[in-house]
């Protein structure tokens, strides 16, 4: 049995390699050829009927409007029912014809079982489910004291995205609609201190890409990566080792540190455009892809630079990483910030 992986090992290279050269080249043109149909042909948005999990702050609240001024049917979901009315009512505002409230937990099974219901008793149908709740964590895997923590993150993160997904395939089969996917450059690009943000977030990436196979053409899947982002989270929200949610601006210099942070309505309107286009994956700001390049082909690099850049060393304080040094010592953050993101106090807690 062993010979036959002996002959594999020699033949099966080359020959993939060579095929590549040829694959390559065509696939690029037929992406090219595909990008510019679906330019043409955007999906109108008004009056489908678009449900959003998380849209209470953040790109989830940003994603409201972006659909909202499309003029997309909404059901907003999320824990706290007082910022889902105030989004509710400023999406209709913006164009949107009905939304419906539904408070939820995503982490719940039985809850997600309702809102996807309630969304079709209120509206008969479904087009988009946005899987965009999620929380992070910041601290490293040493600092963990309690290791049974962090399943409250994966059950928000990827459980939190599973489970409404499966009630509304059966939905979205119907309308031929779409899943879109709010996973993170943290599922394939090193996140110290958010490793098991990192962790959920790739294993919602690979679950998203299963399912693209499983279901083919019947239900597209968008997945947004995106890059640093306006928000409650880009205000310094996150969960601390001992699983309790805070919010630290200080936390928030050392893990994004001298990365810029994107305006969440420019973020939000990148994501609709490319979900109404049919992109399969979205990266926002797009110079994140480049990344991805380095990453393969010079990973040892990018770990340096994250290890030197985003790990705090023995000796200081955990929120002193040399990002956060240097971006406290240039006064850089005014420009890289948006000045939203500097007040943090209008975050709850929750
Ligand atoms: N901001 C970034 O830089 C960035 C970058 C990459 C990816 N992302 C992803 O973008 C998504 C949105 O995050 P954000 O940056 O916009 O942060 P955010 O402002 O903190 O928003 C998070 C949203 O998720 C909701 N949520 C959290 N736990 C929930 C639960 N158990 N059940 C229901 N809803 C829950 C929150 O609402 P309630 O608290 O009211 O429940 C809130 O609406 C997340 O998946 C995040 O991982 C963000």
């Amino acid at each position: 049995m062993e010979l036959i992986h002996v002959i594999m090992d020699i033949v099966v290279p080359p020959i993939i390699l060579i095929s590549l050269l040829i694959a390559i080249p065509l696939n690029l043109i037929n992406n090219l050829v595909s990008f510019i149909q679906r330019s043409f042909s955007l999906e109108d948005l008004s009056g489908k009927v678009v449900l959003i999990t998380g849209a209470s702050s953040g790109i989830g609240e940003f994603l409201a409007y972006a659909y909202a001024k499309k003029g997309a049917r909404l059901v907003l979901v999320a824990r706290r029912e007082n910022r889902l009315r105030e989004v509710a009512d400023k999406a209709k505002k913006h164009g949107s014809p009905d939304v419906l409230v539904c408070a939820a937990d995503v982490s719940k099974v039985e809850d997600c079982k309702r809102f996807v219901q309630d969304a079709i008793d209120h509206f008969g149908c479904l087009d988009h489910l946005v899987n965009n709740a999620g929380v992070t964590s910041g601290y490293t895997f040493e600092d963990t004291t309690d290791i049974t923590t962090p399943m409250n993150l994966m059950n928000v993160n990827f459980w939190g995205s599973v489970y409404p997904t499966h009630f509304a395939v059966p939905h979205l089969r119907k309308s031929k609609g779409k899943i879109v996917v709010i996973a993170s450059l943290a599922s394939w690009l090193y996140s110290p201190q958010m490793i098991f943000y990192g962790a959920s977030k790739a294993a919602m990436m690979n679950f998203f890409e299963t399912l693209r196979v499983e279901l083919g053409s019947a239900v597209k899947i968008t997945i947004v990566s995106p890059g640093f982002i306006e928000s409650e989270m880009t205000q310094g929200k996150h969960l601390t080792n001992d699983g309790s949610m805070q919010v630290d601006p200080e936390k928030r210099d050392s893990l994004v540190g001298m990365f810029p942070v994107r305006g969440g309505f420019e973020c939000a309107k990148t994501i609709v455009h490319g979900v109404r286009r049919g992109d399969r994956n979205i990266t926002d700001p797009s110079w994140f892809r480049i990344l991805y390049i380095c990453k393969v082909f010079v990973s040892e690099v990018v770990e340096w630079f994250f290890s030197v850049l985003f790990v705090p060393q023995p000796g200081v304080t955990e929120n002193s990483t040399l990002t956060k040094r240097i971006l406290d010592f240039t006064g850089m953050k005014k420009y890289i910030y948006p000045a939203s993101i500097d007040s943090s106090a209008d975050v709850k807690k929750k």
